[in-house]
């Protein structure tokens, strides 16, 4: 009989730095789906073959569970009572759920007014103390580097090295799932930069293991009004409707960079509008609902295919058919108001077979 699903720690525990002493506080984060998406790709190019990660579909609807269970279970194995992270939403999130598992308390700083609906409800409903920083992410994440550098509160922001390790294990199911190589090209919504980090370390201990026979080229996608690594300078009031990535300083800013051009790859950036064409695309051809930071990856692969990028790229390495794994980082459940202000507005018919037939023109 084969064993159930243990969470990420369980199965890639000798990758990570756990012990037999470390109290495993787990919601049975990772093992996500990689989906294929045909429609999508033929929109990026002949010869795509596009794959989807998608991370909403982890315990809390984003991909910060695999960072959260390392750094709740190691704050628990070094005797940590309360935790703390600045969030531009999932964060807190996640945060607040695995905090309550393991008994800690949990206090987030967000940054008022910019927190989709979804996030806010869970960090709320798992007994966080929410607090709403009048200012933006980059100013609550200072306040919070501040603040656990001189009390006993344990950072879970992704400045915190577990974090990181955690988040890795998504490139060591990726290239699981692709038979064991990366893909060709891995994209990927890029605020703080923890991610891209933690994904390009995941492939390249990948290959060290003898668990992948390539790495990939990583491109990262910042949303144009904050992106900070595409301008060369930290954005002060950064702005997009992409909540989770309107970060204008990211704390991992270098390795972000380190990723990109060790892998000869790229950071750019989309704009709001192609942001929220990918995100209606993603949903309506390919019934997948990410939220609109998550849709960033694919905005980027698009523009980059509409320029001609996979078509050099392609010649480059003398191969008809690439593959391409964009991370959806977070579910479209997320941000409920997003989604209904991008959408028509339910008809309101009275209850009668004949209004419905008429509207519906049977
Ligand atoms: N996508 C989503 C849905 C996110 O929530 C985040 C970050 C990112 C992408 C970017 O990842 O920061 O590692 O480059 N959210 C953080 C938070 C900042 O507080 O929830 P990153």
């Amino acid at each position: 009989m084969s064993k159930a699903y243990g969470g990420l720690i369980e199965k890639y525990r000798a990758f990570l730095p756990v012990g037999p002493k470390t109290p495993v506080v787990t919601l049975l984060e990772g093992n996500t789906p990689l989906i294929p998406a045909p429609r999508l790709a033929a929109m990026i190019g002949p010869g795509m073959d596009l794959w989807l990660k998608y991370e909403g579909l982890n315990p809390t609807g984003s991909f910060k569970d695999r960072g959260m269970t390392m750094a709740i279970s190691k704050a628990a194995e070094e005797g940590a009572k309360v935790v703390m992270c600045a969030s531009t939403g999932n964060t807190s999130a996640s945060a607040a759920a695995y905090a309550a598992r393991a008994g800690m308390r949990c206090v987030v700083l967000l940054p008022k007014g910019a927190i989709a609906l979804g996030k806010l409800s869970q960090a709320l409903m798992h007994g966080a103390r929410v607090v709403a920083v009048e200012g933006n992410f980059d100013d609550a994440l200072g306040l919070v580097k501040q603040i656990t550098a001189s009390y006993p509160i344990t950072l879970v922001n992704s400045i915190n090295p577990y974090r990181i390790e955690g988040q890795k294990t998504a490139a060591f199911e990726i290239v699981e799932q692709l038979g064991g190589k990366a893909p060709d090209f891995h994209a990927i919504p890029v605020g703080n930069a923890g991610n891209i980090t933690a994904y390009w370390k995941g492939y390249q201990e990948a290959k060290a293991h003898g668990m992948s026979s390539s790495l990939p080229v990583m491109l990262g996608f910042q949303a144009a009004g904050s992106a900070p690594i595409v301008k060369g300078h930290p954005i002060a009031h950064p702005k997009t409707l992409a909540t989770a990535i309107k970060i204008g300083n990211p704390a991992s800013w270098e390795q972000a960079e380190a990723a990109r051009d060790q892998s000869k790859g790229r950071i750019d950036s989309v704009t709001d509008r192609q942001i929220i064409e990918a995100y209606r695309l993603l949903a309506r051809l390919e019934g997948v609902f990410c939220e609109p930071a998550s849709a960033a990856s694919v905005a980027g692969a698009l523009a980059l295919g509409r320029a001609g990028y996979f078509d050099r790229q392609s010649r480059r390495l003398g191969r008809r058919r690439l593959s391409l794994a964009c991370v959806l980082t977070g579910h479209g459940i997320k941000d409920p108001d997003r989604a209904v202000a991008e959408s028509p507005k339910p008809e309101v018919v009275k209850p009668t077979l004949s209004a419905i037939t008429k509207l519906l023109k049977l």
